[in-house]
């Protein structure tokens, strides 16, 4: 069975997404799904591209053990058919992956990555914590982290399922 492709999305690929992308890649090394599941994050915007994570949510994953590596890409209308799911941080997001979406196929690959924190009560945006101080990537990070245990196992039973 072919590996189940996710990429998470926020606005500028140094906050969220790659957090998100570092918890995953961090999960994954413990869990079943493992070599099953491949990961990428990226942005609607492309002001930071090229760019590492920002350094305050780098030190948030390192107080945590984890490393965030990744360098970071615009989002762009291509890459829906280089993924299977795609996750967006915030409502913003999902409209603006919505827009560039080139067909109801592509679009419906979309959806919002705190539909699987089992603590959102409603709210499903992960908030931008870039004009923000270091709590708000505390936040970020717990969110993320909830999310994508809820993730992984709804990607486990997606592919048990066929
Ligand atoms: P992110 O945070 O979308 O979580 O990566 C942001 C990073 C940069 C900007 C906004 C949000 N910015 O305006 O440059």
């Amino acid at each position: 069975m072919a590996p189940t492709r996710v990429c998470f999305v926020c606005l500028g690929n140094i906050c969220r997404s790659p957090t998100a992308e570092a918890v995953m890649r961090h999960r994954l090394q413990f869990h079943d799904l493992g070599v099953h599941v491949e990961v990428e994050s990226a942005g609607t915007g492309d002001w930071h591209v090229g760019h590492p994570p920002d350094e305050r949510a780098r030190e948030e994953a390192t107080r945590r053990g984890i490393t965030m590596e990744s360098v970071a890409q615009q989002f762009t209308e291509a890459d829906f058919d280089r993924f299977d799911l795609i996750l967006a941080m915030d409502s913003a997001n999902l409209e603006a992956l919505r827009r560039i979406a080139p067909s109801a196929e592509a679009a419906s690959k979309v959806q919002m990555l705190r539909e699987f924190d089992p603590l959102a009560n409603g709210d499903l945006d992960v908030p931008d914590p870039y004009f923000g101080g270091s709590q708000g990537f505390v936040e970020v990070f717990d969110m993320v982290d909830r999310s994508v245990v809820g993730l992984l196992d709804h990607i486990g039973s997606t592919r048990a399922n066929g």
